[in-house]
């Protein structure tokens, strides 16, 4: 199939489309490049060994989007392209609110226009907000905290009222629990601009010395050593998830959850980092992070009965290629 890959230079999209190319399907990928560089476009082709069509377009322009369809006949898109810090959502809501929701309007309408009918969607276990764990797919949505996981909420609303209305349409909302790690190259991973938010950077840089030391948000809550609890899965792993749901996809809406089913604590990561490279990652307790949960880790069993998808990679790999991407990674 022609898959356009809106995000397609991000962390989750690059490695998605090398997925996608590994297993036969031609990559057109759109991305405005405004969280990722041109040279992850040269890296997807050297490790795929095979071309991706390029467009550097903003996806909710639906002018600029409305040309490569007039020049491919695309078979369906994978929609990453989107703002996702969740602190930045908070000082600019309508930033995050116009970009990420105009988007996927925008390419439900082009999508009309053009007779295409899949398309799968990045959503986040962060719609699931405070619910008790594990999550299902089957739960009532809960309020988040933040902007950015409004914006997810709005957007598999909007696509599912679409698809209700369109019965030919096939849409996959998969919620994404806590990707990490790297290619196994170590030529693509997550480097994210200036000091990072998430766990797994932040380790990664304080392993480098980029970063005197990790502070750990809490450890007084309601879990196996008193720090946040989260389901972290191999980026690998998730990549494959999206060809698996995209081959898969049926008539109708179809919600997945992308995690391993297994959660674990910020201390646990800690020390699976130091073992699996023998380096020390120094750390202080802080206070708890603002809008944290506690505790937050996927049923992934859904996806496993109807897309024959399950993660495979443990967190030692996750830890180690993560690793191994650092050390190579020049900014
Ligand atoms: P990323 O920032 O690395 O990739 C997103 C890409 O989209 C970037 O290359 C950026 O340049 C591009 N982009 C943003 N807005 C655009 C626009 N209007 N037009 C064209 N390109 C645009 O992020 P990621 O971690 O790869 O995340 C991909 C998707 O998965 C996002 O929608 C994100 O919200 C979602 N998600 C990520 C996580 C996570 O922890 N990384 C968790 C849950 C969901
Ligand atoms: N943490 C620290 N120190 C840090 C960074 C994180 O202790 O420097 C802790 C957090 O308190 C939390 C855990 O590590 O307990 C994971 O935090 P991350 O920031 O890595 O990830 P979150 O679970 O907070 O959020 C991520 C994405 C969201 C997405 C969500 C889905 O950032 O966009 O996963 O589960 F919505």
């Amino acid at each position: 199939m022609n898959i356009l890959v809106t995000g397609g230079a991000g962390y989750i999209g690059s490695h998605t489309c090398i997925a996608l190319l590994e297993a036969g399907h031609s990559v057109i990928i759109a991305d405005n490049l405004c969280n990722s560089k041109r040279e992850m476009i040269g890296k997807i082709m050297d490790i795929a060994d095979k071309e991706v069509t390029f467009y550097e377009i903003d996806v909710s322009s639906a002018e600029a989007v409305n040309i490569i369809f007039e020049n491919y006949k695309v078979d369906g898109i994978i929609h990453f392209a989107g703002l996702k810090a969740v602190g930045e959502s908070v000082e600019k809501p309508l930033n995050y609110y116009y970009n990420n929701i105009v988007s996927t309007m925008v390419l439900a309408k082009v999508c009309q226009k053009y007779g295409v009918n899949r398309l799968v969607f990045s959503s986040s276990a962060t719609v699931y907000g405070n619910n008790k764990v594990p999550f299902v797919e089957t739960m009532d949505l809960l309020p988040t905290t933040n902007p950015y996981g409004e914006t997810k909420a709005i957007s598999e609303r909007i696509l599912t009222d679409i698809a209700i209305a369109n019965p030919a349409y096939s849409v996959s909302l998969l919620r994404y629990f806590n990707p990490v790690g790297a290619h196994e190259s170590g030529l693509i991973g997550e480097a994210p601009n200036g000091i990072p938010n998430n766990l797994m950077p932040y380790v990664t840089q304080v392993a480098k010395g980029k970063l005197e030391k990790l502070r750990i948000f809490g450890n007084d809550y309601p879990t196996v050593d008193g720090t946040g609890v989260r389901d972290y899965i191999h980026v690998v792993d998730l990549a494959e998830g999206h060809v698996a749901a995209l081959e898969n996809l049926t008539e109708g809406v179809h919600v997945y959850n992308l995690g391993t089913g297994k959660g674990t604590s910020v201390l646990e990561l800690v020390k699976a980092f130091e073992e699996a490279n023998a380096i020390e990652v120094p750390y202080e307790i802080v206070d708890r992070r603002p809008g944290d949960i506690a505790s937050c880790y996927a049923d992934a069993s859904k996806a496993k009965r109807e897309l024959g998808w399950t993660a495979k990679r443990d967190l030692l790999s996750m830890c180690r290629d993560a690793w191994q991407f650092e050390k190579k990674y020049k900014e």
